[in-house]
C-alpha cells in the first residue's frame, strides 16, 4: 500500500516535470546535440545557452535531436561581434540529401562596425536559387534576437524580433514545389567563408581577432515532430493555430517595409541571371 502511493507521487511528480518542460522554452542538452567542432561547441548554463566557436583550425555545429514537419521555431542569436569579416552563422532547416527540402538563415560577417547580410534561400526537392537579403535595422552583435521559422502547410514565414521579412507561399497549384513531405532537422554551424562571405570575397578572415564566438539561447518550438515509426504528431497539448497562420494585413504591411528599406538583392527582381523568365513563384506573389 505504502509503495503503491510512493511510486504514485513519483509518476505525478514526472508528469508534472514533464509538462512543465513541454510548456517552457527548449533545453540544448535535450533538444540538441552537437555534431562536430571538437569542443568548439559548448551548452552551458544547465543547458540555456549554447556557443559555437570558430578558429582556424576549425568551426563547430549542432543539431536538433528532432526531425519536424511544419512548425514555429524561434531562436535567439547573438552574432560574432567585432570584426567578423569572413565568417559565416548558418541557421537552418533541413532534410539532407539529393532532393532536400531546406529553409536558410545565413549571417555573412563583417568588419567592424559595418552591417551583417542576413542571407535567406529555400530549396524545394534539392533546387535552391531563391536567395533574398537583408541588412538589419540593429546590430545582431550587441544583443540577442529572435529569429524564427513558421513553416505550415500554407507558406514559410521569416521573422526578425516578430518582425516578418520574407514570405514563400505554397504555389503547388500553379507547379512550384512547396516543403511539405520531408521532415527536417534544425542545424546550425559557424564556419569560415572567407572566399566568399565578405564583399564577395574581397575582405578576408582576420585570424588575428579568434576565436570567434556566436551565441543561442531561448529556443522554442511549436512544431510537428516526425518518426520514422509513427509519422508526425503534433503536441495536442500546444495551441496550434500556427498550423493555419497566414500573414496579416499589419505583417503584409511590415513586410513591405523590411523589403523597401533592408532588402539588398532579391533573386525576384534579378532578370540578368534568369534570362530565360523569372521563377514562377516571382510572378505570382
Ligand atoms: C559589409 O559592408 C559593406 C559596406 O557597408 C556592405 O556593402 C556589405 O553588404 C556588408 N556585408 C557583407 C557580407 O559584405
Ligand atoms: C492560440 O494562439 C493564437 C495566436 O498566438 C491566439 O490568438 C489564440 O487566442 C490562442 N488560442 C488559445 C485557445 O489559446
Amino acid at each position: 500500500m505504502r509503495i503503491i502511493k510512493v511510486h504514485n507521487i513519483i509518476i505525478s511528480c514526472l508528469l508534472l516535470i514533464g509538462f512543465a518542460v513541454a510548456a517552457s522554452a527548449g533545453n540544448f542538452n535535450q533538444d540538441f546535440e552537437i555534431t562536430w567542432g571538437d569542443g568548439r561547441a559548448k551548452v552551458l548554463n544547465n543547458g540555456q545557452l549554447l556557443t559555437l566557436s570558430l578558429d582556424k583550425a576549425s568551426g563547430s555545429g549542432f543539431r536538433s535531436r528532432n526531425e519536424y514537419l511544419f512548425g514555429k521555431i524561434d531562436m535567439q542569436l547573438k552574432l560574432v561581434p567585432g570584426n567578423s569579416a569572413g565568417t559565416v552563422t548558418a541557421y537552418y532547416l533541413s532534410s539532407l540529401g539529393d532532393s532536400h527540402d531546406e529553409i536558410d538563415f545565413e549571417f555573412l560577417g563583417n568588419l567592424s562596425g559595418e552591417p551583417y547580410t542576413l542571407h535567406t534561400n529555400v530549396f524545394t526537392q534539392g533546387k535552391g536559387n531563391r536567395e533574398q537579403q537583408f541588412h538589419l535595422w540593429f546590430d545582431p552583435t550587441k544583443d540577442f534576437h529572435t529569429y524564427s521559422l513558421l513553416w505550415n502547410p500554407q507558406s514559410i514565414i521569416f521573422s526578425v524580433d516578430g518582425t516578418p521579412i520574407r514570405e514563400f507561399k505554397n504555389w503547388e497549384s500553379k507547379g512550384v514545389p512547396f516543403p511539405k513531405n520531408q521532415a527536417m532537422r534544425i542545424y546550425s554551424s559557424l564556419w569560415d567563408a572567407e572566399d566568399w562571405a565578405t564583399r564577395g570575397g574581397l575582405v578576408k578572415t582576420d585570424w588575428s581577432q579568434a576565436p570567434f564566438t556566436a551565441s543561442y539561447k531561448g529556443f522554442n518550438a511549436q512544431a510537428c515532430v516526425w518518426t520514422s515509426s509513427s509519422g508526425s504528431s503534433c503536441s495536442s497539448k500546444q495551441n496550434q493555430s500556427w498550423l493555419s497562420q497566414s500573414l496579416d494585413s499589419t505583417g503584409q504591411a511590415r513586410i513591405q517595409w523590411v523589403q523597401k528599406n533592408y532588402m539588398i538583392y532579391n533573386y525576384c527582381t534579378d532578370t540578368k541571371r534568369f534570362p530565360q523568365g523569372l521563377p514562377p513563384e516571382c510572378t505570382l506573389a
